[in-house]
């Protein structure tokens, strides 16, 4: 979603911040601008609709001036325009912003503003913030910007540069991440640390209510009121940093044949399949903490939402503890019941998602535990939590998430592991259930080197209008990332339905010739799905079924078959999954839409 880059230093600031803005591009924007103070006095703005090349292309490339700030946009106030693009400035181009999140009450600002004779330049919140600080500002600009933001509800990482004080860069935080990265006689701000890596390691993350005063060989932070603030500069990890696409045309195929790796540093070092058991260390509970848990609720969304869909699952069936997954943007908004015996698990790979954030903080306040289940190490989610785990899938940079999916269910299976053992499950079992985890890495290895015919589903699926995805128990939640995956990328409409619930409704747009992908893996639900795929067929849809190798019953019923190799059932998602990721790949590819950023979505969802 936006981006925020900021420099102040000695360098020339432009290159460095369109450097900044290149690697957050992955993040999702729909526009691009950068200010930069002029030596002369005085700020030199350029701003453009599309991608941060088309602003390369704008600013002259010897723009002088060594403090600035630079910004992608996702539209949310305002239309996808250069006016609405940020920075936005006062009436004197004298105070420049930059912001991502949302001001709740910036109409009644603006409306005040206009009634004391300012003109707006933009349909944006943002442009409230330049205008509110220039009427506090008497020549100190950290009172302004304070003043302002007492009058502020909403929440934002913003950073603000005043003409009158080259070489300062103001940024404060309220819900929307921001790091500060610690050069030599230089600093820069971010809103993500893959910005800053290439210049320094050294970091420091603003809090939430927090505001810190940039400079050269300076960096102060202090409250949102002006209290004292102590930061520790931390190291950013080495995975910052090394993405590149390799040999791969995309990073979404990159991070799909990356998963045999991805999961293996998953289970590294905490799958212990002789004892029969697992240690989630993070999560740092012991066999008597684990046998007081009397509920487990999972918190995500989107992908996050389904791994945790196939974890609950997972925990009910094994550790037999009461488990359910809920979509956090709707956990949060019906004021939930929080039980202090239950546990929840924030499950994000970006470890942004405003929405997961927003129900960690409701479970929070409500005195319950969570606990967060994370791909970004340092990210606002893990440190809101304080504790839990890293899942290790490395970056991940494609806007469809795919290696963070089974890495999520990876740490989810280990938890429910642990959980099982501490409960009913047998010695015999738990050995049974850790060796087909430990397997799981060959497994995907094995099958994406031959995956089977995912072109000939591929045409049937780009000629389709519609398209159904089916399974039951665990493979439902698989179905819902198949369709999911399908509908980001290839924008071809479709469903994901239980397969019980067929017959509830969905069967009515069954025709000949429709797509029904099914997944069906060799468990206990597989004798009723062949049923119900029996019944699509009979009204002429065609099937796509992905299988177990060897299920030749299953086979002979699809159009399309594509097996995966057999694992223990319940592991099952982690292998019939995949096929569903590279028919979306596949799909989207042949359709020629733009993989690894498709249109409107942002990779890490900041705003709710
Ligand atoms: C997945 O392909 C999507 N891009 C999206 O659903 C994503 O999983 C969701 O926004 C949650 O993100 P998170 O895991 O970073 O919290």
């Amino acid at each position: 979603m936006c981006g925020i880059v900021g420099y102040t230093g000695s360098r020339a600031a432009t290159p460095v911040l369109l450097d900044g803005l290149r690697r957050l591009e992955y993040r999702g924007y729909d526009s691009a601008g950068l200010a930069v103070i002029q030596p002369t006095g005085g700020v030199a703005m350029r701003k453009e609709v599309g991608r941060v090349a088309a602003l390369a292309r704008a600013v002259p490339p010897d723009l002088p001036g060594s403090c600035g700030i630079a910004h992608t946009r996702w539209a949310t106030h305002g239309g996808v325009t250069q006016a609405n693009a940020h920075p936005h400035a006062d009436s004197e181009d004298r105070i420049v912003v930059i912001h991502n999140g949302i001001l709740d009450n910036s109409e009644v600002i603006r409306q005040r503003l206009i009634a004391d004779g300012v003109t707006f330049r933009s349909e944006t919140d943002t442009e409230v913030l330049p205008h509110l600080i220039r009427t506090f500002y008497d020549g100190d600009p950290v009172a302004a910007v304070r003043a302002a933001l007492a009058e502020i509800r909403g929440t934002y990482g913003l950073a603000v540069l005043f003409a009158d004080h080259p070489g300062l860069l103001i940024a404060a935080r309220n819900g929307s991440p921001l790091v500060i990265g610690v050069g030599e006689g230089e600093s820069f701000l971010a809103s993500d640390p893959h910005a800053l890596v290439k210049y320094t390691r050294r970091v420091i993350y603003l809090e939430d209510g927090e505001l810190a005063t940039i400079r050269p060989d300076e960096i102060a932070t202090t409250t949102l009121q002006g209290g004292g603030v102590n930061h520790t500069v931390e190291e950013l990890e080495a995975v910052y940093g090394s993405e590149d696409k390799g040999e791969f045309p995309h990073f979404m195929l990159k991070e799909i044949h990356e998963q045999p790796e991805s999961i293996s540093r998953c289970l590294r070092g905490r799958v212990q399949p002789r004892e029969g058991n697992a240690r989630l260390g993070g999560f740092d509970l012991s066999p008597a903490d684990l046998v007081r848990i009397d509920r487990v609720c999972m918190l995500g969304c989107g992908t996050s939402y389904h791994a945790g869909m196939v974890g609950a699952m997972a925990i009910e069936r094994l550790a037999r503890v009461p488990a359910v997954a809920e979509i956090a943007s709707e956990f949060r908004t019906r004021n939930p019941i929080i039980s202090p015996d239950t546990i929840h698990l924030a499950v994000s790979q970006s470890g942004e998602t405003a929405d997961t954030l927003g129900a960690v903080k409701e479970v929070q306040v409500k005195g319950g535990r969570v606990l967060g289940v994370v791909n970004v190490v340092g990210s606002t989610i893990a440190r809101t939590c304080g504790a839990g785990v890293y899942i290790h899938s490395g970056p991940e940079v494609a806007v469809a998430s795919t290696k963070a999916f089974t890495s999520q269910v990876t740490a989810l299976f280990i938890f429910t592991l642990m959980l099982a053992r501490s409960r009913s499950l047998s010695l015999h079992d738990a050995q049974r259930l850790a060796r087909g985890l430990m397997n799981i890495p060959e497994f995907v290895r094995a099958y994406l080197a031959s995956p089977g015919p995912i072109p000939e589903a591929v045409r049937l699926l780009t000629q389709a209008r519609y398209a159904l995805f089916m399974g039951r128990g665990v493979s439902f939640p698989v179905a819902k990332e198949g369709a999911l995956k399908l509908k980001e990328l290839a924008y071809i409409p479709c469903e994901a339905y239980p397969c019980g619930e067929m017959k509830h409704g969905p069967i009515a747009m069954m025709e000949p010739g429709r797509p029904v992908v099914v997944v069906v893996p060799d468990d206990e639900h597989r004798e009723r799905t062949l049923s119900n795929m029996q019944e699509v067929r009979a009204r002429g849809a065609v099937l796509i079924v992905v299988h177990t190798r060897g299920d030749d019953e299953a086979a002979a019923m699809a159009t399309i078959p594509i097996a995966v190799p057999a694992t223990d059932p319940v592991l099952s998602p982690l292998v019939t999954v995949l096929p569903l990721q590279l028919l979306a790949y596949q799909a989207a590819l042949a359709l020629g839409k733009d993989i690894d950023r498709p249109r409107n979505l942002a990779k890490s969802v900041t705003v709710e």
